[in-house]
């Protein structure tokens, strides 16, 4: 497959979200990537509820969902009536990991598991075959804008490995300083789906940043 761009909202302007969400829509993306901060997981507080249901009024794409929040599990039914489609948890913030994902799956959702910069791949070894998407963060996360990591490159190629070997259908997801400049690079090494958030709508022409990081 070709690889999906995800533009991430928290780069947009949230007093003008019905214009970013239309530009979108109009867009060569592929999914809308909505980042959620609870202050306690991540030293950042972002949005819930009410924005993720104004964004779904308009968005013509589907929802991935990324919970930087503890005991993300409390939600989910929150989470998939606001209009999420796909639930990524971070390893680091679930204790019953398996029974997470098996949770989300169960909602008619599709489930992820993200990983902290820090964090093995190899910790992922029970659990990948469940999985339908891993997100690799290739910034810590919490705020938009960060320097790309480049030790993420390697964990691509050992997540790629990890999923071959156990015939995982799990697509790989990459977060964090993701840009014009890095992003083939990304994508020759195993990535599925990029996050951009401030490469896109920093940019003078966030239509154009998005076609140029779906075209590279
Ligand atoms: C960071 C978030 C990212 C963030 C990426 O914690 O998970 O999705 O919006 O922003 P950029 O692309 O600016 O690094
Ligand atoms: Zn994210």
């Amino acid at each position: 497959m070709t690889h999906l761009i995800a533009p991430s909202l928290l780069s947009a302007d949230f007093a003008n979200l019905e214009r970013d969400i239309t530009m979108i829509n109009h867009s060569k993306a592929d999914w809308f990537h909505l980042d959620i901060m609870d202050g306690t997981f991540v030293p950042n507080i972002s949005f819930g509820f009410p924005i993720i249901k104004a964004v779904k009024k308009y968005a013509q794409k589907p929802l991935d969902v990324h919970l930087m929040i503890v005991d993300p599990d409390r939600y989910f039914e929150q989470f998939k009536s606001a209009g999420a489609d796909i639930i990524s948890v971070h390893y680091e913030a679930v204790t019953h990991l398996n029974r997470s994902v098996q949770k989300i799956k169960s909602m008619g959702m599709k489930a992820g598991v993200v990983l902290n910069p820090h964090t093995n791949i190899i910790l992922l070894e029970d659990i990948i075959s469940d999985l339908d998407l891993v997100l690799l963060m290739s910034v810590n996360p919490g705020y938009g804008g960060q320097q790309f990591i480049e030790n993420t490159y390697s964990k691509i190629d050992k997540l790629k490995n990890l999923i071959i070997q156990k015939d995982s259908k799990a697509v790989i997801e990459i977060d964090g300083g993701v840009d014009i400049s890095n992003a083939k690079a990304l994508v020759n090494t195993g990535a599925e789906v990029l996050v951009a958030g401030s490469a896109i709508f920093k940019s003078e022409n966030p239509i154009k940043t998005i076609e140029i990081l779906k075209d590279i």
